[in-house]
């Protein structure tokens, strides 16, 4: 049963502070993210005055360009992702781009940067708080921030002001070790605060909603536990393959590429405790302390926790598609996972004995991000004879993408016979209250976080750290073969994943919500 509901929205607060003016030095300008994602995300900021009159970007890759051909490129991806675009705003932003060759492992490379940032700057007689955002390779991370130190780019006057922030996109290293060296280099040049992480997945409006739902009303905290709730399950699904990612995908794969920062990360947010404030050091300390109390596999058996499959080909919305070997430059034998479902626990009062369940795919039936807290059912029927086990349970669905929304589902009378009662789901989507165009890209969320120097939303190194904790026994497992790990199974492109990911929940007399 499905109620079509006519909303009131009723007032409230919208508090966005308007950014200092800010340099955006991006590195690998002339990659996708930053023609796709970063560009336009500035660009709508500046739509929405959230972007300072006085702030720049300078993009920075190898290939020499001159400040007018990297505004021509950036105008043709402008134009593509806005239609009907303002001229007149887009030429006041495109002015307000540079570009500068840069090598990334030459010094002199930085000093012409630096003196193209003084010479932006001095146009407008600025002090800018400087971003650097490296959307390159993760190799070249460490010898990029080392010579950014050894020409003073990110050296910050006193008090971090005006600030000097660095931001990276995953991979933050590939398994412990590597993740702890990472940091370690990072912090021989950068205090914490000036390294932004990013999870692409906290700047989405619906993953901030769990905060606001959790800690905004009152109703949910006191069933928010295991006395209430019987499992709790994430799925972020994608019908996408790797779209030409080979490269990136073999040395990564879905537990690296998704568990070790979304998928833990929403985990996260629906099992915390209520920090006190929603400042960066709260927040980022509750998640750490969920983060410390996830219980880790069992070094035996960990096949019963944990799935690991790849797809095949197969058909999805009627379109037949190749399955991970045959993709472009992946190796016919890869052993390389597509998909991973896991059986989690939380050792701590709260949720102990609650299982959450995880899974995410590529080449799933279609894209879906959800989180599912289904309760438990009532402890006795007094509807003879409809038993306690007839009675569904109520779930409340958190939709993440693209539905975004949020559905819960009650027991209620039907008209009729006395006895008549029926599963109703009150069903509510962002898109019948704001328009599509209303929220803004998790991006610009993010890129205006760190030009007012918030880190509120990016990955503190702790939290890194112990999500690599929980999953590299995992990695290692798979990679020395042991037997108790698992095999690599199939799936055909176009399912919800191996057999065996339907079987994990089976096993504890539950299934998947979405399949
Ligand atoms: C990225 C992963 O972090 O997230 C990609 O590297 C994945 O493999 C993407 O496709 C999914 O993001 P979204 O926002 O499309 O759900």
């Amino acid at each position: 049963m499905h109620i079509d509901e006519s909303y009131r929205w009723i007032g409230g607060f919208c508090i966005e502070v308007s950014p200092v003016p800010n340099g955006v030095i991006i590195f690998g300008a002339s990659g996708d993210l930053a023609a796709r994602k970063l560009i336009p995300s500035l660009y709508s900021l500046y739509t929405r005055k959230l972007f300072h009159e006085k702030s720049f970007v300078v993009g920075c890759a190898r290939t020499p360009m001159t400040d007018d051909a990297f505004r021509a490129k950036m105008e043709k991806s402008l134009r593509e992702r806005f239609k009907n675009i303002d001229e007149t705003k887009l030429g006041i932003f495109l002015k307000k781009l540079y570009y500068q060759a840069v090598q990334y492992d030459d010094i002199q490379s930085y000093r012409n940067l630096d003196a193209k940032l003084k010479s932006v700057a001095l146009e407008d007689q600025l002090s800018p708080g400087l971003i650097f955002y490296l959307s390159t390779p993760a190799s070249v991370y460490v010898p990029v921030v080392n010579l950014l130190g050894e020409t003073g780019l990110v050296k910050e006057n006193h008090d971090g002001i005006p600030w000097r922030n660095v931001v990276l996109e995953k991979p933050f290293g590939r398994d412990l070790e590597s993740a702890k060296k990472l940091d370690r280099e990072l912090r021989e040049v950068l205090h914490e605060r000036q390294i932004y992480r990013i999870d692409h997945y906290l700047g989405k409006e619906t993953v901030q909603n769990i905060l606001m739902l959790r800690f905004a009303n009152r109703i949910f905290d006191p069933v928010w536990n295991n006395n209430y709730i019987d499992n709790v399950q994430i799925t972020v699904g994608e019908s996408l393959g790797i779209e030409h990612r080979a490269g990136y995908y073999e040395q990564a794969g879905l537990l690296r590429d998704m568990f070790q920062n979304h998928m833990l990360q929403l985990m996260s947010l629906v099992a915390m405790e209520a920090p006190p404030s929603f400042d960066p050091h709260c927040l980022r300390d509750e998640k750490e302390k969920l983060l410390r109390s996830v219980r880790h596999f069992p070094l035996k058996d960990i096949n019963k926790y944990i799935v690991r499959g790849q797809y095949t080909p197969g058909n999805i919305d009627g379109q037949s598609v190749c399955g991970y070997r045959e993709e472009e430059n992946v190796p016919a034998d890869s052993q390389i996972e597509t998909f991973v479902a896991a059986k989690l626990f939380i050792d701590n009062w709260r949720w102990q004995g609650v299982p959450f369940y995880l899974r995410s795919g590529k080449r799933m039936p279609r894209k879906l991000s959800q989180i599912v807290i289904t309760f438990k059912r009532v402890p006795h029927s007094i509807f003879g004879p409809i038993r306690s086990e007839d009675l569904a349970p109520n779930v409340l669905v958190l939709n993440v993408q693209p539905e975004e929304g949020l559905a819960l589902t009650i027991q209620a009378k039907q008209p009729g016979p006395k006895l008549c009662m029926g599963s109703l789901t009150m069903d509510f989507k962002y898109s019948s209250i704001f328009d599509g165009d209303g929220a803004p890209e998790a991006y610009e969320r993010l890129l205006l976080d760190c030009m007012l120097g918030d880190q509120t939303l990016f990955i503190r190194s702790d939290c890194i750290e112990l999500s690599w904790e929980l999953l590299t026994p995992v990695l290692n497992a798979w990679q020395d073969k042991r037997t108790d790990a698992g095999d690599l199974l199939y799936y055909p492109a176009g399912s919800w994943g191996p057999e065996a990911a339907e079987k994990l929940l089976r096993a504890d007399g539950f299934k998947w919500f979405a399949n």
